[in-house]
């Protein structure tokens, strides 16, 4: 007989059949029980739970460096960690994926958009399509971020994120522990979810982790080059990502559906 065994033995949560992996039903109580654990420790359940299966999306923003310097406690050298390279980033965030990499010592997986929808897109709708209409810039949304990182999750059962409840209107409810309904329904943990920006700059300076100098210069939050400006003291911290745009616009499509234009 040809058995397919999905799931690794762990010690950490034992289900009644011996599979570490919960059940929906069952990861809707530890989901709940997560709610007052602490980021290292809902991340040291995600990676001792799903181990080679999940992996953590970093854009190298600030969160996200926590993040990584979090993994390196729990000593999870062995997860993967990817960041999606639009081929529009800034040079500091190139800058500071080098830095982290030789720091903590790990392989970083990059994900482009594949080439022949970029060629496309821009043979059609020019370089900086994106000042010319939400449409065009939820596009390009698309075929730099939103696709690749389908290819990034493609063999995961759980994605690790830094999102924060306190970021944007749509971020108010996420969990720390949830299941992804826009990818596969896999599990999605955010291990920040309760943290404000006060917790992650002070964790950032109290282990003395490395970050983007864009944060130096007035950019709370991050992302491509062309999309992102800093902001004045007082401003709203996402007001400098795609601030031509009205807040109700501002998702590029990797956590939320994208409503049309
Ligand atoms: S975005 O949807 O508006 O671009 P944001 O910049 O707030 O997202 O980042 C939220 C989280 O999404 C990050 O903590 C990270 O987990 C993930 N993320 C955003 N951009 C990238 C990227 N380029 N590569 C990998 N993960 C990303
Ligand atoms: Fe394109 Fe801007 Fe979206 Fe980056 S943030 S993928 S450059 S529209």
């Amino acid at each position: 007989m040809n058995i397919r065994l999905h799931y690794k033995i762990s010690p950490v949560i034992m289900t009644n059949t011996g599979d570490p992996r919960p059940t929906v039903a069952q990861l809707q109580d530890i989901a709940e029980n997560m709610e007052i654990k602490s980021a290292y420790h809902v991340l040291k359940w995600a990676i001792d739970t799903y181990g080679s299966d999940v992996g953590f999306a970093s854009s190298f923003g600030a969160e996200d460096v926590v993040i990584i310097d979090l993994m390196n406690k729990i000593d999870s050298k062995k997860t993967k960690v990817f960041t999606l390279d639009t081929g529009r980033l800034n040079q500091e965030t190139y800058d500071i994926i080098d830095i982290i990499r030789k720091k903590y010592d790990i392989p970083i997986e990059i994900y482009f958009p594949e080439r022949d929808d970029v060629e496309e897109m821009v043979r059609t709708r020019g370089l900086n399509l994106m000042y010319e209409s939400v449409d065009n810039r939820k596009l390009c949304c698309d075929v730099r971020k939103v696709r690749p990182l389908a290819r990034a999750l493609a063999n995961l059962d759980a994605w690790i994120t830094g999102l924060r409840r306190d970021q944007t209107s749509t971020r108010q409810t996420i969990k720390k522990v949830e299941i992804d309904v826009l990818h596969r329904n896999i599990v999605k943990i955010n291990p920040l979810a309760d943290w404000t920006p006060d917790m992650v700059w002070n964790y950032i300076k109290a282990n003395n982790v490395p970050y983007n100098k864009l944060h130096d210069l007035g950019f709370p939050s991050i992302g491509c080059e062309p999309c992102t400006r800093s902001i004045k003291p007082g401003e709203d911290q996402r007001s400098g990502r795609w601030w031509w745009e009205s807040s109700a616009h501002k998702e590029c499509g990797l956590h939320w559906k994208t409503q049309k234009g």
